[in-house]
């Protein structure tokens, strides 16, 4: 068996990875701190509770287990609070990193699928967006995740480091056999923010900006359900054993939806109108984040299987319920 530790296993995105990894007979390794993933999201290997940071930790925990490679998925990641909050942001997810890495060299592991964002474009000249389109990051979240991404370019000819930095746009749905999903508090991300609305676990939902040079004046997204995000990390892991080169990819589906599209496609889900009001822009919110999403189907072979919205949202939607 293989051992693959996972850095925030415990979270949203990398619990679903554990699970698809687990079911490729691969064994996730989680090491997690547990001050945003959950305990009940470790299902399918050991949980090393500890701090990425803490390179005493992590030395005992490459020791103990010797990862064939490591996917990376702690960190924070709510933008607001990175603008707010900088230090942390630069510490969690720059810093920790270079830890990360440091151990991992100390211990001959050479591969690492890294979680990254859409953040890294900051507001596209154009969409979809190309893996090559300008980086220019607007936020010290974004900036954070560019950092992380040219560290490991660095560190290939340096140390024959090996990366697949995957690019997330909206990480969405849950487990469509129900096990785990989506557990953010603060919950700040839209999908979920509906589903509270529908069900009455908060009054209304508030839309952020209407005026902008969309069709319908709402902002676009490009929604990918996190079993697809975990499928290709799957893919990216293979790809990396099986000796592929460095490389950076979107993971989106290629198509936006509007913030009132989602809302219309939740009150179908849900069979209940959901209460709105309409509010100025976040500051922040680019009108339109939408992936060219070719270039990860040429080099994984991944396309999206879940991602279609009402199965994004019948999913959330099955998993809020089960919360509830
Ligand atoms: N929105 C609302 N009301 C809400 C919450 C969100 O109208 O209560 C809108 C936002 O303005 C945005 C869209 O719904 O237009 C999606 O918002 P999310 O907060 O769900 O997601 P973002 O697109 O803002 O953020 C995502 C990731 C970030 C990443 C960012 C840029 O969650 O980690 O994309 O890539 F940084």
């Amino acid at each position: 068996m293989t051992n693959i530790l996972v850095t925030g296993g415990a979270g949203y995105v990398g619990s679903h990875a554990c699970k698809c990894m687990a079911g490729a007979g691969f064994v996730p390794v989680v090491c997690d701190d547990l001050s945003s993933g959950h305990r009940w999201a470790v299902k399918w290997g050991p949980l090393e509770q500890g701090d990425i940071g803490d390179r005493a930790h992590l030395d005992d925990v490459f020791a103990k287990y010797q990862p064939a490679a490591v996917m990376h998925f702690a960190g924070s990641i709510q933008v607001g609070e990175s603008v707010a909050n900088p230090a942390l942001y630069y510490r969690n997810n720059v810093a920790n990193t270079l830890t990360l890495l440091e151990a991992m060299l100390a211990h001959d592991v050479k591969k690492i699928v890294f979680s990254s964002s859409a953040a890294v474009y900051g507001e596209p000249d154009s969409v979809p967006i190309e893996e090559w389109s300008r980086k220019a990051p607007i936020n010290p979240y974004g900036v954070s995740k560019r950092l992380a991404e040219q560290i490991f370019d660095d560190f290939g000819p340096a140390y024959g480091l090996r990366h697949a930095s995957l690019r997330y746009f909206n990480a969405a749905g849950a487990d469509p056999d129900g096990e785990i999903g989506e557990g953010h508090d603060p919950e700040t991300h839209l999908i979920p923010i509906i589903l509270q609305a529908a069900s009455g676990q908060r009054a209304r939902l508030d839309i952020y900006g209407t005026d902008y040079p969309t069709p319908d004046g709402t902002a676009v997204r490009d929604y990918v359900h996190v079993t697809d995000l975990a499928a290709a990390h799957l893919a990216a892991l293979k790809y990396l054993l099986g000796g592929g080169e460095s490389v950076c990819l979107n993971l989106g589906t290629g198509k936006g939806y509007s913030v009132r599209e989602v809302i219309a496609a939740a009150e179908a889900v849900c069979g209940t109108p959901i209460p709105a009001r309409e509010k100025p822009r976040r500051a922040g919110d680019p009108p339109a984040l939408v992936a060219a999403a070719d270039r990860v189907e040429d080099v994984l072979g991944w396309r999206p299987q879940y991602s279609d919205l009402r199965q994004i949202v019948e999913t959330a939607w099955r998993w809020h319920n089960r919360q509830a």
